[in-house]
């Protein structure tokens, strides 16, 4: 595979032309008489016509046919896509699964829109509102069929095997460790290489940005360049009734044939693009003195809702970094939380769970569901001497944090069959150190 290219910037004003036709892009203005090329334009628009500048997203497509060529959309399986929020009853404990099976291509191919499953979500598509969590487990390429969420936002975690993700704006080619945002409406298929398996993060309405950052000061946590765009690529390629286009649209999957392959844009210009990130070059901030600081520090991505420092979801992770904070109990405290936490592992171990939390696998701690160490994690950090020391090396934990209540899908809580019932014994150890007649601890003073 030839290396490909990127543009880099968040959010940038960007213009691409595929290099097999220079000259592209209109001059001067968006909708000449007769394109270069005789292509077609058409406006891909993110936001409202009217959004204020600095949250208004729009990109224009200069394309051989225009999207509308395709025949009437129909109905199609939707497998474990949902978005019914009471298909089982509200489950407010503490839970954790195993790492979500991939079907083996011997046995059934499935592309990453069959192999999609919706995990848990909250919140009302129709008033672009809410969000939901999705498992990709796949094992083929999508050949001939493209894929777009009417919806919302696909922020996309891939956890095991690698992602040629062909675009309408070009190709991004995205690894573990690295994470993509698709945006509402824009088209792809996915080529994959062996057992894939991952996690999306949908948020409706809303797009991701990048978190203010305070004090913290102009640089810092994600930084702009490193977002990659790719750039135009395209293919003529016309087969009658050869490509599917599939619509994620409320919440249901439908089909339409169309005879030109939807990856027919030779050039571009806007600020409404898919981006990828290599999660490597987070700049960590954290506690230097004492205290552990609350996860926000690690935010990459966040959807606003419209109340003032509220999410409808963050992207968090927690890197390789060093713990130096003195005369503290250095991992995660002991958390009730008014927001949801749904967590995964890309590789490694997270340090507030050594066993059970595995890479490929998942947590969600509801609002105000008590989590925290277990008491292996409590009991060898109360007593840890506190050096300078190396965390979560060769390691990738996120979580997507929100201020929804979610519920677990049927599949998440029984069809995946991955629930780990015994999630909560890992605190039944957990035991009373209280000592009433000495306020200091054993071996302190
Ligand atoms: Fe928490």
């Amino acid at each position: 595979m030839a290396e490909l290219k990127y543009i880099s910037g968040f959010g940038n004003e960007c213009a691409s032309e595929d290099p097999r036709c220079p000259g592209a892009l209109p001059e001067g203005q968006n909708n000449p008489q007769v394109c270069p090329y005789n292509l077609y334009a058409e406006q891909l628009s993110g936001s409202a016509f009217t959004c204020p500048r600095s949250s208004n997203k729009r990109s224009w497509l200069y394309r051989i046919l225009p999207s509308v060529s395709h025949k009437p959309f129909e109905s199609i399986d939707q497998g474990h896509v949902t978005h019914n929020w009471d298909e089982v009853d509200p489950d407010p404990n503490q839970l954790r699964w195993k790492p979500f099976e991939i079907p083996k291509a011997s046995q059934k191919k499935v592309d990453f829109v069959s192999g999609l499953h919706t995990l848990c979500g909250a919140g009302d598509i129709r008033s672009n509102n809410g969000l939901a969590v999705h498992i990709f487990l796949c094992n083929t390429s999508m050949g001939n069929r493209c894929f777009y969420s009417s919806d919302g936002d696909f922020l996309i975690v891939p956890q095991k095997g690698k992602l040629l993700i062909y675009t309408e704006f070009g190709k991004m080619l995205v690894q573990p460790n690295e994470i993509c945002v698709i945006q509402r409406g824009m088209r792809f298929r996915i080529d994959v290489f062996e057992e894939t398996r991952g996690y999306i993060l949908e948020v409706y309405g809303v797009h991701f940005e990048l978190p203010d950052l305070g004090p913290i000061g102009a640089n810092g946590l994600a930084n702009p360049r490193d977002f990659l765009i790719p750039v135009a690529w395209y293919e003529d390629q016309q087969v009658p009734g050869g490509y599917t286009v599939i619509n994620k649209y409320q919440g249901k999957l439908f089909a339409a044939k169309q005879d030109v392959s939807p990856f027919n844009v030779v050039a571009w210009h806007g600020n409404y693009t898919p981006y990828k990130y290599n999660l490597e070059n987070f700049m960590v901030i954290n506690s230097v003195a004492f205290d552990h600081a609350d996860p926000s520090i690690f935010t990459v991505l966040t959807a606003k809702s419209v109340r003032p420092g509220v999410a409808i979801a963050d992207f968090v992770i927690f890197p390789p970094r060093w713990g130096v904070a003195d005369k503290t109990f250095r991992p995660p405290y002991y958390h009730r939380n008014c927001m949801s936490e749904f967590m995964g592992l890309i590789k490694g171990h997270y340090e507030a769970k050594q066993g059970g939390f595995l890479p490929g696998g998942g947590s969600l701690h509801s609002p105000m569901t008590p989590h925290g160490p277990d008491a292996d994690c409590f009991e060898k950090a109360s007593k840890a001497k506190l050096a300078p020391e190396r965390i979560a090396d060769g390691t990738m934990a996120f979580m997507f944090e929100s201020s929804l209540s979610m519920a677990v899908t049927k599949w998440g809580l029984k069809t995946s069959n991955c629930l780990d019932e015994n999630y909560y014994k890992c605190w039944e150890p957990l035991k009373s150190h209280f000592t009433p007649n000495s306020r200091h601890p054993a071996g302190t003073n």
